[in-house]
This record gives structure tokens, C-alpha cells and sequence, in this order.
């Protein structure tokens, strides 16, 4: 028997408002087509006012502990993911707990954009593993459409807001059992100026924009990417064609497909949800992954690697037996 992090719940959620690239195309010189084009977008989620990080995080939340059968007091650690906290400080997750009556465990934020899911499972499934905790969520969550800058073309078009959450349990199984299986997490600060947010509390004392050098950013992820899915196979000793489902950070559909190409993955393995819901930076992968939990494609026994990249640069996959 060996101990691992056990999958036992997914939940997502999304803003009421939907935004499709023709209301886009109201407020910046684009057009559907273009966005089509060159990212897969068409769709994406804009918080209102009665919404924001924390909520999201709070409704994703309650749904994975529904599916998992548990309630708010049974967790004693929160990770949660994000680069758009409700304040500055205390961190997101503290106000997720208390909303979920979670009180007296660990809870914490983690930020590393949008690879921050992959960062918080890393995290938690070591915390888990070495018996700080029993049961987690691990939450990502944010709303990027408070931090895009609304004249600048190249970036608000292709974010947006939303959560996705899952709760892991610390259990005793098989070799060949469920669980997180390996977690591999990069970081290269020295592209830190290819894309970061112009602003923050020891800096400006403003919230800043998101900032972008799309075709940079686009030439490093296929890369590093494809490079962090081969570490990450290769530790679990298990074949690219062993893999039932890949759920890949939803930044860009060409990225993804370029990636998939690149390790010889069918893209009919690879779970797309961009198209919907534009890139939701932290959420992303928590997003898409309850996506196609809920509509029956991930099942129990499957192989699923994870994966994300994001502004630091980061990047990381992992790999789950479902
Ligand atoms: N609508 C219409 N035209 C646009 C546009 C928009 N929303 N945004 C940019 N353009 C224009 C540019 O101004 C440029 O015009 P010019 O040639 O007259 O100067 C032209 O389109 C090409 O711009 P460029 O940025 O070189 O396009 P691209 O082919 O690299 O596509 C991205 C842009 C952003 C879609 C692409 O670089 C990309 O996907 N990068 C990765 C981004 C990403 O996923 N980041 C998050 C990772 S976590």
C-alpha cells in the first residue's frame, strides 16, 4: 500500500454574464473571426458586481465537496490559486473557509498564474502525503476581467473570469490505485517582463493591467510544455499512448493543439473547453477538468495529465489516477 492524494471531487463555476467575441468587438477594434483564428475563443465570462475571486471560489467549491460527499468542516486545508485576489491580504482562501465553515485548518493562497492550479496540487498532494492533513481543496479562481487593460487589443479579448475546485483525501491504496501519481513544477523568473500585471502594493499602489508579448509567451509554452508533459510521463514510467485524457491549461487552442502534436497526442484525448471559456488563468484546469468529469468523458481508473503555463514564467503537469 502506498499513500497517496485520491480525486474525489470536482466543482466549477462561472459568472452569470457571458461575453462573445462580437460584444468584444464593441469595445476594441477585433472580430470574431480574428479571435476564432488565433486562439479558439468565443466565448467568455465577465464577473459582475455581486460577484468576484472569493464567491466563485466559495460556489466551485461547495459543488466539488458535494461530489465528494463532504461537508465544509471536513476540510483541513485549502490551497487556492489565483493571480486576482479579493484583497491584497488575507489571503482568498481564509475567506473561502470561513464561508465553508472549514475553520481551524490550513488555508492559504498560492500565485503563480495560470499555472497556479498545477503549483496548489503540488503543494497540497505533498502536505497530504506527509500527514499535515487528511482531506484538501485545492481551488483555482479568479476574475482576470478586473485586471485587463479594456483599449489594449492583443490581451482582453482572450481572458476570463471563472473557478474550478477539487477535493483530495489522503488514503492508503495499491501500487496500480488511484491518486496523484507525480507532480513536476518549473519556474524561469527570467522571462518575468513577457507577461505580468504592471501593478501591485509595493510597487504602484495599484492593481495594474495585464501585460503581454503574445508571440514570445506562445513560442516558450509549446516548449515548455511539451518538455514538462515528457518529464512527467517519463517518472511514471508510463507511454504517451497510456494517457486517457489531457486536460491542458485553456489559454489557446493553437498552443494546445501545437503541444498535443508535438508529444504525438490524439487530439481526441484532449479535454477543450477555451472555446467557452477563454482563459481563466488558475481556473482553467480545474474548469475543464469538472467540465469533463460532469459530462461523463473522465472516469474512475483513467489516466489524466494536467498541465500549465503561465507568467514568471511558470509551468507544470501532473499526473492523476482517477
Ligand atoms: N483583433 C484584431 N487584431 C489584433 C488583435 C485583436 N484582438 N490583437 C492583435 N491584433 C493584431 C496586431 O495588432 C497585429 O497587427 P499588425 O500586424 O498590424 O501590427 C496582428 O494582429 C498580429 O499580432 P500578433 O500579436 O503578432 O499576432 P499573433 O499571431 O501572435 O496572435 C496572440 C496573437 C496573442 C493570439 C498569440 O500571440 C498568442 O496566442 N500568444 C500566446 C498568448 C497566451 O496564450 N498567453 C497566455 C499564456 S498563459
Amino acid at each position: 500500500m502506498i499513500r497517496r492524494s485520491v480525486l474525489t471531487g470536482t466543482g466549477s463555476a462561472l459568472p452569470k454574464r457571458a461575453v462573445s467575441n462580437a460584444e468584444m468587438a464593441q469595445i476594441v477594434d477585433t472580430s470574431d473571426e480574428w479571435i476564432v483564428e488565433r486562439s479558439g475563443i468565443r466565448n467568455r465570462h465577465f464577473a459582475g458586481d455581486d460577484e468576484n475571486t472569493a464567491t466563485l471560489a466559495i460556489d466551485a467549491a461547495r459543488r466539488a465537496l458535494e461530489a465528494a460527499g463532504l461537508e465544509g468542516k471536513d476540510i483541513g486545508l485549502i490551497v487556492l490559486a489565483t493571480a486576482t485576489p479579493n484583497n491584497t491580504f488575507p489571503a482568498t482562501a481564509t475567506q473561502v473557509q470561513a464561508a465553508l465553515g472549514a475553520n481551524g485548518g490550513i488555508a492559504f493562497d498560492v500565485a503563480a498564474v495560470c499555472s497556479g492550479f498545477l503549483y496548489a496540487v503540488g503543494a497540497a498532494d505533498a502536505m497530504l502525503r506527509t500527514g499535515m492533513a487528511e482531506k484538501a481543496l485545492v481551488i483555482g479562481a479568479e476574475t482576470m476581467s478586473r485586471i485587463l487593460d479594456f483599449e489594449d487589443r492583443g490581451t482582453c479579448v482572450l481572458f476570463g473570469d471563472g473557478a474550478g475546485a477539487i477535493v483530495l483525501e489522503a488514503r492508503d491504496v495499491a501500487e496500480d490505485g488511484p491518486g496523484v501519481l507525480f507532480t513536476k513544477l518549473h519556474a524561469d523568473g527570467q522571462h518575468c517582463d513577457l507577461l505580468y500585471v504592471d501593478g501591485g502594493p509595493s510597487t504602484t499602489q495599484t492593481v495594474g493591467h495585464v501585460r503581454m508579448k503574445g508571440r514570445e509567451v506562445f513560442r516558450h509554452a509549446v516548449t515548455n510544455l511539451a518538455d514538462v508533459l515528457s518529464e512527467t510521463l517519463e517518472a511514471a514510467g508510463i507511454s504517451t499512448d497510456q494517457i486517457d485524457w489531457v486536460v491542458p491549461h485553456q489559454a489557446n487552442r493553437r498552443i494546445i493543439d501545437a503541444t498535443a502534436k508535438k508529444l504525438g497526442l490524439s487530439p481526441d484525448r484532449v479535454v477543450l473547453t477555451v472555446d467557452r471559456h477563454a482563459n481563466t488563468s488558475a481556473a482553467s484546469v480545474p474548469l475543464a477538468l469538472d467540465t469533463a468529469v460532469r459530462d461523463g468523458r473522465i472516469k474512475p481508473g483513467q489516466l489524466v495529465v494536467l498541465e500549465a503555463m503561465g507568467g514568471g514564467f511558470t509551468w507544470g503537469a501532473s499526473l492523476i489516477r482517477i
